[in-house]
């Protein structure tokens, strides 16, 4: 069933996109509160992707291609595990970022980032006063991972590694809690896509969040923000968000273009978005999705809902490709060459053609698959498809919001 409960009127629709006054940001967010929060991949998923609508007070208005900011907290027992390996008690006071007197405690939970390690933080650890005098592996062992000419052992060292782990590595270096603000970077926001349309859910902004476990170095791992949205924030929790405009994702203006929409695993987020988004309108250009994750029965997000949207004629073309369903992988640029010859006639109709999900390999992958169904449609060069590709990006017929 397409989701339109609560859905605004069409004439709604014009005074939520006039937007209004929203002054929230990372700086200064808005404690929001959790409405939902369920699991979407089934129990014998490899995945932990999770469903999340987060209220917005009135009058803060997002629109599709938007995401939002979540400013996460590091978990309790991480913090414990610091102040222990540390000495301190999490009492002492420190300046924070903007001078502002907290304690330690505070400071280890929502302002520095203990979590993955970062390179320059091991070079910072080991210029401390005390770092020739550490424990451990010792000080040769510090100083192997400091300086530019050690960049790829240091990466492989922090990969998988978190500030703790340096801690029992090379301990006794820290004498002052305030030191760690100059060691440790910054607690930052992380952003998640919005997977709604406030036309369609006009007090809430949705997401679709893959949380992130791990084991390595004999240690369970977590991500920051995900594993807190994932176990520490059930319906009822208030967090700390904001809106995040992001002026290169968006729709066409003219409702009757075609789009053809590519975001496999969580990159779906903002298709669902777009889709609610183009029902709600009425928009009479057609819509096709590719959709790529693991296996089918248990990584199929939003199935009812893009087979509702298909079924009702919304979704005009739905495509999926479950690269573990069968003995070779099959990726959602294998069904874009399965389709080119249509995948072309949609372009030359004036189509928009968006990406979404995994940067590194992905769209990578799928702007090679687009550029073959282009230079096959026009009977033409790789470098003649090229160019047609430029002239749909100065269109702004190509965008891809990738991470
Ligand atoms: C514009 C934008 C939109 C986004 N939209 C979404 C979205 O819709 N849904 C979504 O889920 N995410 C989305 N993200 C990603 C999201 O912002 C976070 O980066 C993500 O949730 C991880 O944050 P975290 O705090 O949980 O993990 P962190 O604490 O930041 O840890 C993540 C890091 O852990 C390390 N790591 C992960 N796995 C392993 C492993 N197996 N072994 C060793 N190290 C590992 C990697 O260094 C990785 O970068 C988006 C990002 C951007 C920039
Ligand atoms: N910054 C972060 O820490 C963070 C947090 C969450 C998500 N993400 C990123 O968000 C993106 C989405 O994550 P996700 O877990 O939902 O999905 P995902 O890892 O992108 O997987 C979705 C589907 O894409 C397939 N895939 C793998 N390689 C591909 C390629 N080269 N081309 C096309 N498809 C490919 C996967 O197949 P197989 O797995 O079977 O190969 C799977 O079927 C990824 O980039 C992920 O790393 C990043």
């Amino acid at each position: 069933m397409s989701e339109v409960q609560g859905a605004a009127s069409a004439a709604d629709a014009e005074t939520l996109e006039a937007g209004s006054g929203q002054n929230y940001t990372r700086n200064h967010p808005y404690s929001s509160t959790v409405v939902l929060n369920y699991l979407m991949t089934g129990s014998d998923s490899e995945k932990e992707t999770r469903h999340l609508a987060f209220s917005l007070e009135q009058g803060m208005m997002y629109t599709p291609g938007d995401a939002i900011g979540v400013l996460p907290e590091n978990r309790a027992e991480s913090v414990a595990e610091v102040l222990e390996a540390l000495g301190f008690t999490g009492d002492e006071r420190v300046l924070d970022h903007y001078k502002v007197e907290i304690s330690f405690e505070e400071a280890l939970r929502n302002r520095l980032s203990i979590g993955k390690l970062a390179r320059g933080s091991v070079g910072l650890y080991a210029k401390l006063p005390e770092a020739k005098n550490c424990g451990g592996k010792g000080f040769d062992a510090l100083n192997a991972l400091c300086g530019p000419a050690n960049k790829t052992l240091a990466d492989e060292y922090c990969w998988g590694r978190e500030f703790i782990d340096l801690l029992h590595d090379f301990p006794g270096v820290v004498k002052e809690p305030q030191q760690l603000f100059h060691v440790l970077q910054r607690l930052v926001p992380r952003l998640y896509s919005i997977s709604s349309s406030q036309m369609v859910h006009p007090d809430t902004a949705e997401t679709t969040v893959r949380v992130i476990r791990y084991e390595s170095h004999g240690r369970e791992r977590q991500g920051v923000a995900s594993g807190q949205l994932g176990e520490r924030a059930e319906v009822g929790t208030k967090l700390p968000v904001f809106l995040h405009s992001n002026q290169n994702f968006r729709l066409p203006e003219d409702n009757s273009l075609p789009v053809i929409m590519v975001g496999p695993g969580t990159g779906v987020a903002p298709f669902r978005a777009f889709l609610e988004h183009r029902e709600a309108i009425g928009a009479t250009g057609h819509n096709w999705l590719f959709f790529g994750d693991q296996r089918r029965n248990s990584d199929f997000l939003y199935e009812d809902q893009f087979l509702a949207l298909q079924h009702d004629g919304i979704l005009t073309r739905l495509d999926t490709a479950f690269s573990r369903d069968q003995a070779h992988k099959i990726y959602v640029q294998d069904r874009m060459r399965e389709h080119s010859t249509e995948l072309y006639a949609w372009l030359e109709r004036g189509a928009y053609f968006y990406i979404c999900g995994d940067a590194t390999r992905m769209a990578k992958s799928v702007e090679e698959a687009l550029l073959d169904a282009i230079a096959k449609g026009k009977n033409g060069t790789l470098d003649e498809a090229s160019e047609y590709l430029a002239a749909m990006k100065k269109q702004h017929r190509y965008q891809r919001d990738v991470y």
